[in-house]
């Protein structure tokens, strides 16, 4: 019953949460709060202007103000306030294991979530695509010092079409080599060739989005073969309009193909969607069953990095 799929969602069912950018969980309302104490002027006059704003026709509208909002994040205090707040409202949805993109002070808020909330988490890393493997090579050097328990793996995000993974195999080897783990963005609004280079290329652990995988069933078939994760975002793909006017019956596709696919957030103040809200919609949308929904929670744990005892997954 519809009862049962939304219970299922929002808090019977333990999840792990593992494609989720932190700065994509800045509410506009702390968005205003940050700008004002770091003497920096208002992105926007107010909440409802910044909501006002969100109304994205690709993936370049959403990133511009993405980029454009997390210019008001500069403090070690701010990346720990805005990573608390994520932990708290992921707890409400009964996550119990988050993995997502790293920044500064976000190291105590993953220790005080453990803590105070009873949430692991570990951060991964992600080079922007639009940027050169050069830059993400400075990028990977000037984490060194952060390379302890908190951070798993490195990632790939940002704008996709022109910006091929095999843009990053130098970068990529590097950190094989340094011990970290490895995902990508692929698929989102990138052709099944840009999964094909993530799987062979860069080596990957995981896909995040994934979704144009469908049009390639050859790509369909090595993901079955291999169980390789997707980490699946139902709302930010319809906010962002991959597939515009087909989103709907490719996400029923997906998860009705067998594959081993994970529900998240992805950018949840922007989309104004938590993971229990994507759980509810994919239920919906693909017409689940309660024991369905719970597959998909299952899902998450075989997907993620956690190992019983609280540390990181290795390579
Ligand atoms: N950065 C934040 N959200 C993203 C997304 N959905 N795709 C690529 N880069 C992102
Ligand atoms: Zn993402």
């Amino acid at each position: 019953s519809r009862l049962m799929r939304w219970l299922a969602a929002r808090k019977l069912v333990p999840k792990a949460e593992l494609h989720i950018h932190i700065e994509g969980t800045l509410e506009p309302a702390m968005m205003l709060e940050f700008a004002a104490r770091n003497g920096l002027p208002a992105p926007y006059p107010s909440v409802d202007a910044a909501r006002a704003a969100y109304n994205f026709t690709d993936l370049q509208t959403f990133l511009d103000l993405y980029y454009f909002g997390c210019s008001v994040l500069r403090t070690r205090q701010d990346f720990y306030e805005l990573a608390m707040a994520y932990f708290k409202r992921a707890a409400a949805n009964n996550v119990v294991h988050a993995e997502e993109t790293f920044m500064g002070g976000l190291a105590d808020a993953a220790r005080d979530a453990k803590q105070q909330l009873g949430i692991t988490s570990s951060y991964i890393m992600c080079f922007r695509k639009e940027l050169s493997d050069e830059s993400a090579n400075a990028t990977l050097d000037a984490s060194l010092p952060w390379h302890h328990q908190h951070i798993a793996a490195v990632g790939l995000d940002s704008t996709e079409l022109g910006n091929p993974p095999s843009k990053f195999v130098q970068v990529f080897d590097k950190a094989a080599e340094l011990g970290l783990l490895r995902v990508s963005h692929a698929g989102e609004e990138g052709p099944p060739d840009y999964v094909w280079q993530a799987l062979k290329l860069l080596h990957v652990k995981r896909v995040d989005h994934g979704i144009r995988s469908l049009e390639d069933p050859l790509l369909m078939a090595e993901l079955n073969a291999t169980r390789m994760p997707l980490t699946v975002c139902p709302i930010s793909n319809v906010k962002l309009k991959v597939y515009e006017g087909q989103v709907e019956e490719r996400l029923r596709a997906l998860v009705r193909s067998g594959l081993l696919v994970t529900i998240n957030s992805d950018d949840a103040a922007y989309f104004g969607a938590y993971v229990s809200a994507n759980y509810e919609y994919i239920a919906a949308v693909a017409g689940l069953d309660v024991l369905e929904v719970a597959q998909l929670a299952a899902n998450s744990f075989e997907a993620s990095f956690y190992l019983p005892g609280g540390r990181a997954r290795r390579q």
